[in-house]
């Protein structure tokens, strides 16, 4: 894609320009008030069927993608692999066909390969979303994420952003690493050699193997989930050790020399990458985060639905 205008789909961060990422941002900023309206609903997307595909476990990201089509008015329609013909053994194309013959417009996906989102979008005419797809990408957090800090930090060039914990598996990491550079951060990753990327050197970040060096340079910690799904086993020796070493604890982030900005994409292990009281506590974004994620993902539609971004100022007062 090129240009300031999104094209057919959005597969992840890496392929957008930092000014698609900008336009984004910037139409979900005025969107974020229809959520905070008694009735939240604009007929922006009046007309239109979106396929919510989630064949990974999702809470935050399946039930704000509903929230944000229904509160532009669009037809909603949720599949999951149990209960499904994909249960059956239907291919993933099969299925996405299938729905197109029934005249749909969208579908978000949420796979466990990495590139799904991708080979669907190749083969339907329907927009795609990826909503997270393997280790590959979930570029509506990326969003949701840029959005968070860019309300508390402002323009984020030169802003100093820390991912901890889980880089490998993460595909949070991932989307916050492009969104993240192409705005012009200064990115680190902090965690155990055995959960970063072999290729850590070469992604043109800061790398620091020590959680308290982390917390004395960065202004925001984004602090990932250690995916024990993901594991095969061996990447660290034990939940507490890693909380020991590697946590973001109340303790390490008094010793701070300013105050850090805390996220999280969720699901939390509490007591684990974070304690509770940092997860509770005065620096804490991550509910911030899950609000804003509703705005991102309205925005996405809109500007995938062909929307221009001075309309979602006239869709407001629809
Ligand atoms: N952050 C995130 O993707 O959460 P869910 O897995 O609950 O959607």
């Amino acid at each position: 894609m090129s240009g300031p205008v999104l094209g057919k789909d959005l597969l992840g961060l890496e392929e957008l320009s930092a000014d698609q990422i900008r336009l984004i941002l910037d139409t979900a900023q005025p969107l974020k008030e229809i959520s905070e309206r008694t009735i939240k609903k604009v007929p922006a997307l009046r007309g239109m069927t979106i396929v919510n595909l989630f064949f990974e476990a999702s809470t935050r990201t399946r039930i704000s993608f509903e929230f944000a089509e229904k509160r532009l008015s669009a037809d909603t329609v949720n599949v999951a692999a149990a209960g499904s013909s994909i249960s059956k053994g239907e291919t993933l194309v099969d299925t996405a066909r299938n729905l197109e013959a029934m005249r749909i417009d969208m579908v978000v996906i949420r796979h466990g390969a990495s590139g799904a989102a991708r080979f669907l979008a190749d083969r339907i005419k329907s927009n795609v979303i990826n909503a997270g797809d393997g280790t590959h990408e979930h570029p509506t957090q990326g969003l949701l994420d840029l959005l968070t800090l860019r309300d508390r930090l402002g323009d984020l060039a030169g802003r100093r952003v820390c991912l901890v914990g889980d880089v490998l598996h993460s595909r949070v990491a991932r989307s916050n690493l492009w969104g993240l550079k192409k705005l012009g951060a200064d990115v680190a990753v902090c965690g155990p050699r055995s959960l970063l990327p072999n290729a850590v050197d070469e992604l043109g970040v800061r790398v620091f193997d020590r959680i308290e060096a982390a917390i004395e340079w960065a202004e925001a910690l984004n602090v990932l989930r250690l995916q024990l799904e993901r594991m095969q086993a061996g990447y660290i020796p034990s939940l507490r050790e890693y909380n020991r070493v590697f946590g973001v604890t109340r303790e390490r982030l008094e010793r701070a020399p300013r105050d850090i900005i805390i996220m999280h994409p969720g699901p939390m292990n509490r007591g684990v990458e974070i304690d509770s009281d940092v997860a509770d506590g005065p620096h804490s974004v991550i509910l911030e985060q899950v609000t804003n994620g509703v705005a991102v993902r309205m925005a996405v539609l809109y500007l995938l639905a062909g929307g221009r971004p001075e309309l979602a100022e006239a869709a407001k007062g629809a």
